[in-house]
């Protein structure tokens, strides 16, 4: 190679590296992130994600929903964790959303042993993925670095959040929104194998309902779950009701059955164009898993805050 030719390859090359270290806009997460900051940050959380699990199974599910309801409104910036007058905690959008206080305790461990490193954004991403490990789900590789947001949006709860009522339509916009397709739409609500919901989110699916529906299934929560508001509103039902604190692909096998509990579950399979995947990821566990895995790494990187954006808070659920 002449002289010249070598000095134009090695110009280039020049400019390409310096574009990626230097330019605070080109800001990204990556893998390493806290190696040198924070090398316990990892183990740290997951052994505190562990304990919450085994304390109560229910808890690996209400992080990974904190994690989707945080990353839906204005990105995953921990803004969900804020309280107070207008935050996004407080919409009735997030009413039922629990399990603020085992981020808060993974959290703490991490201060303990590196104060004011570590956001709650990527404590958050990280321990939904070992929730998921912790109840037999799949695991995917957390790229590091979110930051926190000073701040959060109640309206945009409202707006971007999807609801246990919408139809295939409405979920499948609400999630193309996000930049989701639906395969991706269906495979995330794969995350309700885990978990509760209250009779006031399902009451609609069992009454005056298009929808098919188990005559057995159906006569179990109209037993649980009157007709007539405020009666049993806070009564909780899995949403899985085989295996509710295990992962797998019964939540499919459920919609199959006519057995899905939310409207927003069962409109995945009646008919309509969801009904190809439902079959796929109730056939064959091991294609959900992978799905599943990849949707949540996309889903744990919208919009996030880097390098010098936002702030690292030293208490999620506190502003500073
Ligand atoms: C497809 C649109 C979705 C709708 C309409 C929806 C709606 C709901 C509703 C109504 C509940 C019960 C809440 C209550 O009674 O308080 C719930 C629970 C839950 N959701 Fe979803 N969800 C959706 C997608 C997702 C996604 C994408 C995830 C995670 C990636 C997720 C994770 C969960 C989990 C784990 C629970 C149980 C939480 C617990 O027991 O603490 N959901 N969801
Ligand atoms: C479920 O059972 C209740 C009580 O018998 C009935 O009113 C309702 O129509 C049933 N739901 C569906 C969707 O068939």
């Amino acid at each position: 190679m002449g002289y010249y030719k070598s000095t134009i390859l090695v110009t280039i090359f020049i400019i390409l590296i310096s574009a990626d270290y230097f330019m605070p806009c080109k800001a990204q997460l990556s893998t390493t992130f806290y190696d040198t900051t924070c090398p316990n940050a990892l183990s740290t959380i997951q052994t505190s994600i562990n304990a919450a699990v085994s304390r109560n199974g229910r808890n690996a599910a209400s992080v990974i929903r904190l994690h989707f309801h945080d990353c839906f409104v204005q990105g995953c910036d921990a803004s969900l964790l804020l309280g107070g007058a207008g935050s996004e905690k407080e919409s009735a959008a997030n009413d039922g959303v629990v399990g603020y206080d085992v981020i808060d305790d993974a959290k703490a461990a991490v201060e303990s042993v590196c104060p004011g490193v570590v956001s709650c954004a990527d404590i958050l991403a990280v321990a939904a993925r070992d929730a998921s490990v912790a109840v037999g789900g799949p695991s995917w590789t957390v790229r590091l670095g979110r930051r926190d947001s000073p701040d959060s949006n109640a309206a945009e709860a409202a707006t971007d959040l999807p609801r246990g009522n919408m139809n295939l339509g409405e979920l499948i916009s609400n999630f193309a929104n996000k930049g989701f397709n639906t395969r991706e739409m269906v495979a995330l609500s794969g995350s309700h194998t885990l978990g509760q919901a209250r009779c006031l989110r399902f009451r609609g699916r069992i009454y005056n309902s298009p929808l098919p529906i188990d005559a057995a299934f159906n006569t179990s929560l109209t037993a649980i779950c009157p007709p007539t508001p405020p009666t049993g509103d806070e009564t909780l039902q899995p949403l899985d009701l085989v295996t509710p604190n295990a992962f797998d692909n019964n939540y499919f096998l459920n919609l199959r059955a006519s057995r899905g509990l939310l409207i927003s579950d069962q409109v995945l399979f009646n008919g309509d164009s969801a009904d190809s995947i439902v079959t796929e990821y109730a056939d064959n566990p091991a294609t959900f898993d992978s799905d599943f895995a990849a949707a949540m790494v996309k889903m744990s990187e919208i919009e996030v805050l880097t390098g010098t954006s936002g702030i690292i808070r030293t208490v999620c659920t506190s502003a500073t």
